[in-house]
C-alpha cells in the first residue's frame, strides 16, 4: 500500500496551507480520489519531517474546505467529489456518466405533477392588470394579499399567524437569514440539533455566529441538554426543526415541545423554528413558536411542498421586529418576486394547494412503504412515516463515508452525516435518503435495491487504496 505524501518543494509560506493546498491539488487531479484515507498525523508528521500539530492544522484546513472528512479515531478520508468544494451547496454533476446517477441526495418533491397545477396561476400573470401590479415596486415585507396566503398556509401546521406578522422571503433560506440578521450579532451563540440542516451551517459561517450541537433522541432536542447548554453560555436563540427534522426525520411531540418552549422563556432565548415538513403531516402539535408568541419564529415555505423553484418562503415573527424585518428585506433582496409571490398567493387561495398537499401525502406514503419493504430494519425506528427523506443507519462494517462513495460508484447519491454535523460533534453510522424527489417510483425502486445489496455487502478493500 503506498502512503500518500504530498509534494511541498518549493512551496511558499506555512507548512500547514501548503499540505492542505497539496491535497486540494491532487484531489482536483484525481491522484486523492474520493474515500481515500489519508496518512496518520503521525506519519505524515514523519514523511514531512514537521510536527504532528502542523499535520492536524493542515487536516483542519482541509476540513474547512470540504475536502476532507474524519474524526479522531476513524482517520481523515477525502470527501465525496458532490460534498467537496461547498458544504452546504448544490451538487456538482460535470463528470462523465453523472447523468445517469439517481439523485436521492437533495430533498425536494417530485416535480413532473407541478407543472400542471401551476399552469393556470402562471397564465394568470398575463392578465394586463395583475402585471401592472406585480412589476412594481412593493412593500419589502410582501403584499398584504401575498402575507395573507403566506399566513393561510401556515395554518396547514396549526400556526395561527396575523398578516402583519408575516414577511414574505425568498425561500426557507432566506426567511433564516432574515430573522438571525434581526436577533443575533456576530459571535453569538446559536444552539441546534446536533445534526442540523447545512443550510444553518452556512448561514452561522456567513454571520459569524457560533454553533453549538444539542444531544437529541427519538424525540428530538433534549431539554436536559438543552437546558445544560444554556446553563454553560449564554446562547442567543435556539434553532429547531421540530416537524420531521432534517436529516434524521424525528418528530417531536407536544410535550417535548412545550419542555423547549418553557426554557426559551425562562432564559428569555429566541426560538427560530424551521418547520418547512410540517405539511406533510395531517396532525401536527402546536408549533413551539406559538407557545412562545413574543420570542417565536416560524419558518416556512413552498419548496418542499411545491417547487423549490418559486423560492417562495414565508416568516412569522414578533410583532416587535417587523420594522428591523423590512430593513432585511431591504438590504438583502429589496422584497421577493411579486411573480412567484402572486402564484403562491394565487394556488393557497384557489385550493390548488389542498389538492397538491393531499396528493404528496399520498406520493410519500407510498414511496415510505416501498422504502421499508426494500430496506427493512436500516430505516431508523423514530424515522417519520410521512417524510420527504429516510434516515438509515449502516451495518457492520460501513462507514458512512464510504457507503456514499460506494453508493455513487453504483450510481446512486445519498447525503452523507457529515454534511449536517454542527461543529466537531461525531456523526452517526448513518444516511439521509430523498424519496421524494425522484419522478418515476420505479426509478425509486430501482435504486433502493442498489443501496439494499450494498447493505449486506462489505466495503470493497481499495476504498482504503493508498
Ligand atoms: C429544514 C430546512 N429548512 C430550510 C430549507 C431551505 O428551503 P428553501 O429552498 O425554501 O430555501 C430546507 C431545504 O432543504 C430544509 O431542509
Amino acid at each position: 500500500m503506498t502512503i500518500w505524501v504530498p509534494a511541498l518543494d518549493g512551496a511558499a509560506g506555512p507548512k500547514y496551507l501548503a499540505i492542505a493546498d497539496a491535497i486540494a491539488r491532487d484531489v482536483s487531479c484525481g491522484r486523492l480520489a474520493p474515500g481515500a484515507r489519508l496518512p496518520t498525523h503521525r506519519d505524515l508528521a514523519d514523511r514531512l519531517q514537521v510536527t504532528v500539530g502542523t499535520v492536524s492544522r493542515a487536516y483542519a484546513e482541509a476540513k474547512r474546505r470540504g475536502l476532507v472528512a474524519g474524526e479522531v479515531g476513524r482517520g481523515t478520508f477525502i470527501r465525496q467529489p458532490a460534498a467537496t468544494g461547498f458544504e452546504f451547496g448544490m451538487p456538482l454533476r460535470d463528470a462523465p456518466g453523472d447523468r445517469d446517477l439517481i439523485d436521492l441526495s437533495m430533498n425536494s418533491p417530485a416535480l413532473s405533477t407541478i407543472r400542471d397545477d401551476l399552469a393556470p396561476a402562471f397564465s394568470a400573470l398575463a392578465n394586463q392588470d395583475v402585471l401592472a401590479d406585480i412589476l412594481c415596486y412593493q412593500p419589502n415585507i410582501g403584499t398584504e394579499r401575498h402575507r395573507r396566503a403566506g399566513a393561510r398556509w401556515m395554518g396547514y401546521a396549526g400556526m395561527e399567524a396575523e398578516p402583519d406578522q408575516v414577511v414574505v422571503s425568498v425561500g426557507a433560506q432566506h426567511a433564516l437569514l432574515l430573522a438571525f440578521s434581526v436577533i443575533s450579532e456576530p459571535g453569538d451563540l446559536i444552539l441546534t440539533e446536533a445534526l442540523t440542516y447545512p443550510g444553518m451551517n452556512s448561514l452561522a459561517r456567513l454571520l459569524r455566529l457560533r454553533l453549538a450541537g444539542i444531544a437529541m433522541d427519538e424525540h428530538g432536542l433534549r431539554p436536559d441538554a438543552l437546558a445544560e447548554a444554556c446553563r454553560r453560555g449564554s446562547p442567543r436563540a435556539i434553532y429547531v426543526n421540530p416537524t420531521i427534522q432534517n436529516p434524521t426525520a424525528v418528530f417531536m411531540p407536544e410535550s417535548r415541545r412545550r419542555e423547549i418552549a418553557a426554557i426559551a422563556e425562562a432564559q428569555g432565548i429566541y426560538v427560530i423554528e424551521d418547520d418547512i415538513y410540517a405539511y406533510l403531516t395531517p396532525e401536527v402539535p402546536r408549533p413551539i413558536s406559538a407557545l412562545v408568541p413574543d420570542l417565536g419564529f416560524r419558518v416556512d415555505g413552498l419548496s418542499k411542498s411545491v417547487a423549490p423553484g418559486l423560492r417562495v418562503g414565508y416568516l412569522r415573527a414578533p410583532k416587535s421586529v417587523m420594522e428591523p424585518l423590512a430593513a432585511a428585506l431591504m438590504t438583502t433582496a429589496v422584497m421577493a418576486s411579486p411573480f412567484t409571490a402572486e402564484v403562491a398567493a394565487t394556488i393557497i387561495e384557489d385550493g390548488t394547494v389542498d389538492r397538491i398537499v393531499q396528493r404528496r401525502r399520498r406520493e410519500i406514503a407510498q414511496r415510505q412503504k416501498l422504502t421499508r419493504d426494500i430496506l427493512g430494519a436500516h430505516v431508523a425506528r423514530h424515522s417519520r412515516p410521512e417524510s420527504l427523506h429516510v434516515w438509515l443507519g449502516l451495518p457492520e462494517p460501513w462507514r458512512a463515508e464510504e457507503f456514499v462513495v460506494e453508493a455513487r460508484a453504483r450510481g446512486v447519491l445519498v447525503a452523507s452525516p457529515e454534511i449536517f454535523a454542527v461543529g466537531h460533534s461525531p456523526t452517526p453510522h448513518a444516511v439521509r435518503l430523498s424519496i421524494g424527489v425522484v419522478d418515476d417510483i420505479n426509478v425509486l425502486e430501482r435504486s433502493l435495491h442498489i443501496l439494499a445489496e450494498l447493505l449486506v455487502s462489505n466495503p470493497r478493500p481499495q476504498m482504503a487504496r493508498l
